[in-house]
């Protein structure tokens, strides 16, 4: 894991190549000294509006002699109040972020953050790590070394021009924690589909074993016997064997909370197929696996006292001679009989038989995180995950984890009504409940699979995945769910 060095200490003795600062703010005192050794530029640059602060905007002023180049970082909207100018833990995160990846752009190779004093409260200085950590990503595992992006990743520094705020080591570890594992579950996403198979993602939940987490990963041949007809019928289509993976962390005992991960390593949509425009994008469809993987991941390093076990049902969904075909009538965990209308519909099939198998566990809560629908995409967009529950306090409280980690959620009803578009001619239920409400109708459909557990859904399908760069969000997998669940985790008591 990088490091990230937590200092203090006068300015004018930083060797490092860049001081990247975030303004405006309450930093009168630092900026003022920057500000000094560059002759006043700063100041001219805010007062002719050449520099506004707008989130994301960024100003740089070469090195002047003898010191480091300086970068102004903009924070945006709701920086402070008036008796708290500090930006917010979010509104940090993202500076950290624009910063890193200007070093990396620019083959800068060291980098220190100036945090602004009131800044020096923990969960700022844990969101700052988080963001010069997560700004720090790329997968280049797939590249030769000279086209890789930011080949001189920078060593990175927090700093304090006065005394450091008592408690700053343990939240920047903190921070670092999280966003390591938040970076773990985003190369698990990028990975194409002939890379992250099934048995392969088998192979990196195994790898966590070494961490002190139990790990099982079932065969084909294990989930016949254990009557895992829904995720069978996903995987038919594919010469790729399926897995159920099971992880569990410990903690203090008690009764489990359960983090369950839609794991489809690429999603062609089967016999039901999609149109090929942007169909390449589909590997990422195993991205709610990769988030449940990095948040038992951070939550086993940070030493969480609460049991949690992950399910990972994972298949690749593909159209063949022997795949499912629409109109076929299959039964999973729960006996239920399920009519597939469409066979695009795969998620929620797979995730049917690890929630049947959760509620088995006496489980005091199951969240599930999936790439879902499209219509989530359509709703919420990029800037947004679907909240979907049959317990108003466990909806509240992912909620309020929402908030904490700078990951958005937006709760959908689930009214009985939207049961009527599942109802099915000749099954029990049907998996496709059409067009119309289609996040709404595929958590509802995973509801019947809880029976009465207090359970959340989140539909993750437009949050996983980036089409641009954004502050500490590079271009491609985001990790999405890692800081939320984790949070969510060490909030729940
Ligand atoms: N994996 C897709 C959902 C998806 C779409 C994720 C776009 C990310 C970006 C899912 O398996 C799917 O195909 N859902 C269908 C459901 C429909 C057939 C009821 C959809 O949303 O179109
Ligand atoms: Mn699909
Ligand atoms: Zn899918």
């Amino acid at each position: 894991m990088r490091d990230i060095e937590v200092r203090s200490g006068a300015l004018e003795n930083l060797d490092v190549d860049l001081i990247a600062v975030s303004a405006p703010g309450a930093l009168a005192g630092p900026l003022a000294i920057l500000d000094g050794w560059l002759g006043g530029v700063i100041d001219r640059c805010m007062e002719q509006g050449v520099y506004r602060g707008k989130a994301d905007e960024t100003s740089f002023f070469p090195s002047p002699p003898g010191h480091p180049h300086v970068l102004l970082v903009g924070v945006g909207e709701g920086a402070g109040t008036a008796d708290d100018e500090s930006p917010t833990a979010s509104q940090m995160r993202a500076v950290a972020g624009v910063a890193v990846r200007f070093c990396r752009e620019h083959r800068l190779s060291s980098l220190a953050l100036l945090l602004p004093e009131a800044a020096g409260r923990a969960e700022s200085v844990q969101a700052a790590a988080e963001g010069l950590m997560l700004g720090d990503f790329s997968y280049d595992a797939l590249r030769a070394e000279k086209t890789r992006f930011g080949r001189t990743a920078p060593s990175l520094a927090l700093i304090w021009s006065e005394e450091a705020a008592a408690g700053a080591e343990a939240a920047a570890s903190t921070g670092r924690t999280i966003a390591d594992a938040q970076n773990f579950a985003r190369d698990l996403v990028s990975r194409p589909g002939n890379v992250a198979t099934p048995v392969r993602l088998a192979e990196e939940a195994e790898a966590l074993g070494e961490r002190g987490i139990a790990v099982q990963a079932w065969s084909a041949e294990k989930l016949r016997e254990e009557g895992f007809g829904a995720l069978l019928a996903v995987s038919k289509g594919s010469a790729e064997p399926p897995r159920f993976i099971i992880l569990e962390h410990r903690g203090e005992g008690g009764s489990p909370i359960v983090l369950v991960g839609k794991g489809i390593t690429f999603d062609s949509g089967g016999i039901s197929l999609k149109p090929s425009k942007g169909m390449e994008e589909m590997k990422y469809d195993m991205a709610g696996a990769a988030a449940v993987l990095g948040a038992i991941r951070a939550l086993s390093d940070l030493g969480t006292s609460r049991r949690i076990v992950v399910l990972i049902p994972t298949a690749e969904n593909l159209p063949s001679g022997n795949a499912v075909k629409p109109g076929d009538v299959i039964r999973g965990v729960s006996g239920r009989s399920i009519e597939i209308v469409n066979t695009d519909a795969e998620g929620r099939l797979v995730l049917s038989d690890a929630l049947s198998y959760a509620t088995r566990l006496g489980p005091s809560a199951i969240v599930d995180v999936a790439t879902l629908t499209g219509g989530c995409v359509v709703a919420l967009g990029r800037h947004a995950a679907g909240l979907m529950s049959n317990d108003d306090e466990l909806a509240r409280a992912l909620e309020e984890a929402s908030i904490r980690s700078g990951e958005r959620v937006w709760r959908l009803p689930l009214w009985p009504e939207y049961g009527k578009q599942l109802e099915s001619d000749i099954a029990d239920i049907k998996n496709s409940g059409g067009r119309e409400a289609s996040p709404i109708t595929a958590g509802y459909f995973l509801k019947e699979f809880v029976e009465n557990v207090p359970w959340a859904h989140l539909d993750i399908a437009g949050t996983a995945w980036a089409d641009e760069a954004r502050a500490h969000q590079p271009k491609g997998a985001t990790g999405a769910g890692v800081r939320l669940l984790v949070e969510w985790v060490r909030g729940a008591r």
